[in-house]
């Protein structure tokens, strides 16, 4: 039996990069499009690096090849040879024109990359995804981002079953065909990788409307959906307007072809693409509707728009040499996601979100066996390196150059890194090379934030003075350990800081060797393993606030003593260290719970909430995060024999005790008030107080069960949208309540056509805390709305149970883990890419408490001595083994 070292598919190195033999100037492609067969010619025009004599070779995977001709002549069968995914053909020079003839077999296609179809076979349509290596599944090309080409392209299909035929690009005539069939062609004036091509064919409706752009380009926006769901397009359509605006204000960005197509599918692996001109969505962020769609989600669709509109400089415009760099673009388009976002929405409730996903999915994956950094030396699979690392924490990357050079000065080097890049393939030293010239300062010490994996970790030290009134701060950074390399050089961390006193006002900061002014805040860049800051004039001794707003993507630690974390919690200005002191503080009420001998914490934690909660000057969205205690899998970070129930069942009674602080009568109270204006509007203020509804109710729910099963049974009932809606089913689901049933039975006949709604339906189930879960799982998966087909179908049910349920999954029968290689066998068949990211849940098994650990282990094992696994989920598995 092969194993799966013997397996193990070659690794792709950084330092292996070479610029390309074989350049592609200008490509054809010619589409006759069907559902079970397309077939399509491509014509490509060849440029030679007259400094590298490598023979053509050209990628290509599981393609039919038809024909092939080279400047005109069918080339024999000696002449070119099609093995190991790759096409090597002799006889080409500089200028020649090559072109095959292929056979695609969309409606075949279950792993979603290539030419596909979604929906099925009667009314769906067919659409592609080539990022990262799809190209090479629909023709023969150097498909790699630095082989940048000028596309035009032809479709045919026939009219009645194909009525709308998209693809990249200035559309560029269209007309009919004989037989009933037609055809359509697009030219996109701006070279691009392969990676960036799209077409999309089939019977869509549209929304459409006129904009033009700061520099005067009137460009048509069309959004595409299915007819049942065209109508819950028109907030994206909002948000895509609103963020071609904020990039031309913010960036001096604008766009750049005569149309810009959007299109919603229900089968895709991903969140979203950038593809030139035609970006295609995962329909759940895109759709929206107030009766199907949270507030939350509402915000995901608006920022996931404008994610891919960014891209078309950071990414589209700019492009990345190879796939190294992916952080080029994925970190840099978040972040001015993420900046976009605060604009649009509150700033320090958008950064407490982004921290808090940071804490959740990448400081896990950066502490366990597929921990990498934002720039991987190497990699088997291209694909297993869309991560929270290369994405999260690629963003807080360039939040912590962008907070270095100043709003201004950051623009300065935006706007030289788009000049100098424009229409190029670019890496990392471009990158921070154009922001450091355009400000005269060398950043190329922050490329060792690039280059290295785990969380580094900050340890502040304050000592006070009464008689110099001198306060010395000691900071000390360490990056995680790698047994067996030298000690890491010191990166350059920014420390965003403030001194309280104890009163809760802010000092005013004299800090030695700085030039002095009036200022209470001010950034420390620390660019030594250890180093000293000294206040002077001091009245009395401070409570430091670090790291304001995040300032660096380190964790923290500084022996607060409870009261000063309560006084952080109480009086800080910055709202996300204000928060940040509650999350601290709430750990260590947890530690108190959870050794079981000392209540400081847990009393100051919810003493400082108490107040909080009945001060009037507090936004309702803030306050319910404050209410909020780190996560599960933020919790289990700090431990080294992880037992996922206990640690769900500590943080149950950590929030039992806050709920009882409170006291029923001012939770009631507050519920009450909240309920009083229950509308489905999307400002502020009235999201706000869903958000804070939910999180009393949930409080409530620990005091008194049945009384708060009541309100949610009854919120269910009369809920004006989804989000309150779905928070009451939640509540009843997790509390086990005799109103459950009846309201998932409501909520399945009410969204039987809905597939998104359903999503969530499968989900709230699927994260039922406790032994419990698995069965329901089991049952789910019976139910005729399930299908291993739809990733979408696949994440929120069997992804919401292995990467959302801790205490549900880690049963310590090991029931859970073998449930989940079976699924990935059957699933890796079908689509490689969904069972490599579902295969990530087991990232961390080896700091389980021993019983999971072994059951863990078996469970692994038996997976990787499989036969036949797909590279992705290999080299995951392989990952997590070691
Ligand atoms: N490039 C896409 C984005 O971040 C993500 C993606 C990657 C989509 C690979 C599909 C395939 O915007
Ligand atoms: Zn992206």
């Amino acid at each position: 039996m092969q194993t799966l070292s013997e397996q193990a598919p070659a690794l792709i190195r950084l330092s292996d990069y070479r610029a390309p033999a074989w350049r592609v100037e200008t490509v054809a492609l010619d589409f006759d499009l069907g559902i079970d067969a397309s077939e399509l010619c491509a014509r490509l025009l060849l440029r030679r690096d007259p400094a590298q004599d490598a023979p053509l070779r050209l990628d290509g995977e599981d393609l039919q090849l038809l024909s092939i001709s080279l400047d005109g002549l069918q080339l024999p069968a000696t002449a070119y040879r099609y093995a190991d995914n790759v096409l090597e053909v002799d006889g080409a020079h500089d200028g020649s024109v090559l072109e095959t003839r292929v056979r695609l077999r969309p409606a075949a296609n279950t792993a979603l990359e290539g030419l596909y179809l979604s929906g099925s076979r009667e009314s769906g349509f067919l659409l592609t995804q080539c990022e990262a290596e799809g190209f090479r599944h629909i023709t023969f090309f150097p498909d790699r981002p630095d082989v940048q080409a000028r596309y035009s392209v032809t479709l045919r299909a026939d009219r009645e079953r194909f009525p709308v035929l998209l693809a990249g690009g200035n559309p560029d005539g269209a007309g009919e065909l004989e037989g009933g069939r037609h055809w359509a062609r697009f030219v996109d004036p701006h070279p691009k990788p392969s990676y960036l091509f799209a077409l999309v064919a089939g019977r869509l409706e549209k929304l459409e409307r006129d904009y033009v752009t700061a520099d005067g380009r009137p460009v048509q926006l069309k959004i595409w959906a299915e007819a049942d769901v065209i109508d819950r397009c028109h907030y994206a359509m909002d948000a895509l307007e609103r963020s071609m605006r904020w990039d031309e204000q913010t960036y001096g960005r604008n766009y750049d072809l005569d149309v810009f197509h959007v299109v919603a599918t229900n089968d895709f692996n991903m969140g979203a693409m950038e593809n030139k001109g035609l970006n295609i969505f995962n329909a759940k962020y895109l759709l929206a509707d107030p009766d199907s769609s949270t507030d939350e989600e509402y915000r995901h669709v608006e920022a996931v728009v404008a994610h891919e509109y960014f891209h078309n400089w950071s990414g589209n415009r700019v492009t990345c040499r190879d796939w190294f760099q992916l952080s080029l673009k994925e970190g840099l388009t978040v972040f001015r996601e993420q900046s976009f976002s605060a604009d649009m929405n509150s700033a320090p409730l958008k950064r407490i979100e982004d921290v808090a996903l940071l804490r959740r999915a990448q400081f896990p994956e950066d502490a366990g066996p597929l921990a990498h950094p934002v720039r991987p030396a190497q990699y088997s699979e291209i694909n297993n390196f869309y991560t929270a690392t290369v994405y999260e924490k690629g963003s807080e990357l360039v939040r912590m150059l962008a907070g270095r050079l100043g709003r201004d000065g950051f623009r300065r080097g935006m706007d030289r890194y788009f000049e100098r890049n424009d229409g190029r393939a670019a890496t990392l030293e471009d990158f921070l090379g154009a922001l450091g010239e355009a400000n005269d300062t060398d950043l190329m010490p922050y490329l060792a934030w690039y280059g290295q994996a785990g969380t580094p970790r900050l340890k502040a030290r304050g000592h006070y003075d009464p008689a110099r009134r001198e306060y010395t701060l000691t900071l000390a950074q360490h990056a995680p350990g790698v047994a067996g390399k030298e000690p890491r050089p010191p990166l350059p961390i920014p420390v965003k800081l403030a001194l309280f006193a104890r009163d809760g006002t802010m000092l005013p900061l004299h800090l030695q060797g700085a030039a002095s002014g009036n200022l209470h805040e001010r950034v420390v860049v620390l660019t030594r393993t250890e180093q000293s800051l000294v206040f002077t004039d001091v009245a009395s001794e401070p409570v430091p606030s670090l790291l304001r707003g995040f300032s660096a993507p380190v964790i923290l630690e500084c022996d607060y003593t409870p009261a000063e974390l309560a006084l952080l919690l109480g009086h800080d200005v910055d709202g996300f260290n204000r928060w940040e002191a509650g999350q601290q503080l709430a750990t260590r009420a947890y530690e108190d719970l959870r050794d079981g001998d000392a209540t400081h914490a847990l009393h100051a934690w919810c003493d400082a909430l108490a107040r909080l909660f009945d001060s009037e000057a507090i936004d309702d969205a803030l306050l319910a995060d404050l209410l909020t205690p780190p996560g599960e899998i933020e919790l289990a970070e700090r431990e080294t024999a992880i037992d996922p129930q206990h640690i769900h069942g500590l943080r149950q009674d950590l929030q039992r005790h806050l709920a009882e602080r409170l006291g029923a009568d001012a939770l009631y109270r507050r519920y009450q008030a909240l309920a009083g204006h229950t509308t489905i509007e999307l400002d502020a203020p009235s999201q706000a107080r869903r958000r804070l509804k939910r999180r009393v109710l949930e409080l409530l729910h620990l005091l008194d069960a049945e009384g708060a099963c009541l309100l949610a049974a009854a919120q269910y009932r009369d809920a004006p949208g989804m989000t309150d809606r779905l928070a009451a089913l939640a509540v009843l689901v997790r509390g086990h309540a005799d109103a459950a049933a009846g309201a998932l039975l409501d909520y399945r006949q009410r969204y039987a056509d809905n597939t998104l709604a359903l999503d969530k339906w499968f989900s709230v189930q699927a994260q039922m805390p406790g032994e419990p879960a698995l069965e329901r799982v089991l049952a789910l998966e019976k139910d005729a709305a399930f299908t291993p087909k739809n990733p979408n179908r696949v994440q929120s049910l069997l992804g919401a149970f292995v990467r959302g349920n801790p205490s549900g999954f880690h049963r310590v029968d090991g029931a859970g883990y073998r449930l989940l290689i079976e699924r990935l066998i059957t699933l890796d068949s079908l689509n490689p890419q969904v069972a490599a990211r579902l295969a990530t849940a087991f990232n961390g098994w080896q700091r389980l408490e021993p019983k999971r650990r072994e059951a863990a282990r078996l469970a692994i094992a038996e997976l990787a001595g499989h036969v036949g696994l797909s590279r992705n989920l290999a080299e995951i598995i392989g990952n997590v083994l070691n």
